[in-house]
């Protein structure tokens, strides 16, 4: 295997515009390396045509690059049958079609469960369904950061028609077994919908094994483009749901007065298509299969242990971290604060939103200071502020690794954090 130096060198960013930064919000988006970008350059400079509609032979060319993409992403994630996957535009998409579909099947009274760390993508569209009386519940997290599996296990009952979690906390970092959550799920009669947003990126992830009935996540976190994600889902079962959108292409044939649809994935896929994204997804895949996903997993849990080893040498006064210690069970994210940072500790009706106040820096000033550095890291309550208002802070800095970071990325987090917490001492 080439080294991860090595690996770097094949993203112009980091000899273009993004020379000598350290780029640490990987969980937000990646970079790009040049086969990616080649790919959608050679789509569009080459193959561009309207997919599937057509008849003539370059049509049928960009839909074959279109299918044998959907087959290659297909295969990455261990779906026997590549029409089990639906082309969206993310992941949120992808669980804003889940909610909008399954709901219609949901009555009063049903139970939906999630997790406390969900991201508001795997939160929000499943509060659309309050309106009919459905209860949207959350399993705790114990004091360790993970799961708690005894609440989980409580609050599965009989109403529970849909379970919700996420692979990989965005800002814990903590990875939740999928498999033994789908497996109660399933004993339960509930569906099980895993977000891997965090994990399809990071880590091994097959469908067939881990027996999630849908699964979603976004091109742009792993690699690809912006703007292509996928819907995965068991093919009975995603066949059997009422479409999302309407328009061209996902239909049978169209009435004055009624439609019929085509069968899934054209189904879920109205409109023109993002042929172009779902091509350079397709050469993120390949790439990343390249390097191989256990790699990828060695090399972030390598960087989470050097971490949190830092960590503790630097004994960084009022540095506070959140998440599992075990890098075994957890994803490269490194979530923290300088300071105590919530809003008790800074008084009661205090706006404390924008504001760094004795030892306590504010988790944006933490990142404009590390900014000034050259590090980018992202601020705030990452999307995720039911988890948040749980840890009992009002925001944390938070610092994501992908496979062009290094130990040296790590040092230099370190070494700007000790300076930044000297400027407020
Ligand atoms: N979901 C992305 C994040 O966690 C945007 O930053």
């Amino acid at each position: 295997m080439r080294s991860w130096q090595q690996i770097k060198g094949d993203f112009p960013f980091f000899i273009n515009n993004g020379k000598g930064l350290t780029y640490l919000d990987n969980a937000a988006t990646t970079q790009k390396p040049q086969k990616v970008l080649d790919a959608v350059v050679d789509y569009y400079t080459n193959w561009n045509s309207n997919v599937r509609r057509g008849i003539y032979r370059l049509s049928e060319e960009a839909t074959n690059l279109f299918e044998k993409s959907r087959e290659n992403i297909s295969q990455f994630i261990g779906s026997r049958n590549p029409r089990q996957l639906a082309f969206v535009r993310n992941a949120t998409e992808a669980l804003n079609l889940l909610a909008y579909s399954l709901g219609h099947g949901l009555k009063a009274g049903d139970e939906i469960l999630l997790t406390i760390m969900e991201h508001h993508s795997n939160i929000v569209p499943w509060q659309f369904l309050q309106e009919k009386g459905v209860k949207v519940k959350f399993a705790d997290i114990r004091e360790d950061g993970t799961l708690d599996m005894d609440d989980f296990q409580s609050k599965l009952t009989s109403r529970t028609k849909i379970v919700s979690a996420t692979h990989c906390s965005n800002l814990l970092g903590t990875i939740n077994d999928a498999a033994a959550l789908a497996k109660l799920s399933h004993e339960n009669g509930s569906v099980f919908i895993l977000d891997a947003a965090q994990s399809v990126p990071h880590m091994p992830v097959d469908v067939e094994k881990l027996d999630c009935d849908f699964m979603a996540f976004s091109g742009h976190k792993m690699l690809g483009p912006m703007g292509i994600g996928v819907l995965y889902g068991k093919y009975g079962l995603l066949n059997s749901l009422p479409p999302f959108n309407g328009g061209g292409e996902m239909i049978r044939e169209v009435y004055t007065d009624h439609s019929t649809y085509a069968d899934a994935p054209e189904k879920f896929e109205a409109g023109t298509p993002n042929v172009g994204g779902a091509v350079g997804l397709s050469a993120a895949v390949d790439y990343l299969r390249e390097i191989g996903m256990e790699n990828v997993r060695s090399h972030e849990k390598n960087l989470m242990a050097y971490t949190l080893k830092k960590e503790e040498e630097h004994g960084i006064d009022l540095l506070k971290s959140y998440g599992p210690r075990s890098p075994e069970v957890r994803g490269g994210i490194y979530t923290f604060n300088l300071g105590e940072f919530n809003p008790l500790s800074l008084g009661d009706g205090l706006s404390n939103e924008h504001i760094s106040i004795g030892s306590n820096v504010h988790p944006h000033d933490v990142a404009s200071g590390l900014d000034s550095s050259n590090i980018a890291v992202r601020a705030g309550h990452h999307c995720a502020m039911p988890l948040t208002h749980r840890l009992n802070v009002v925001a944390t800095s938070r610092a994501s690794y992908y496979i062009y970071n290094s130990r040296d990325d790590i040092d230099r987090l370190f070494e700007s954090l000790a300076r930044i917490r000297r400027l407020y001492a």
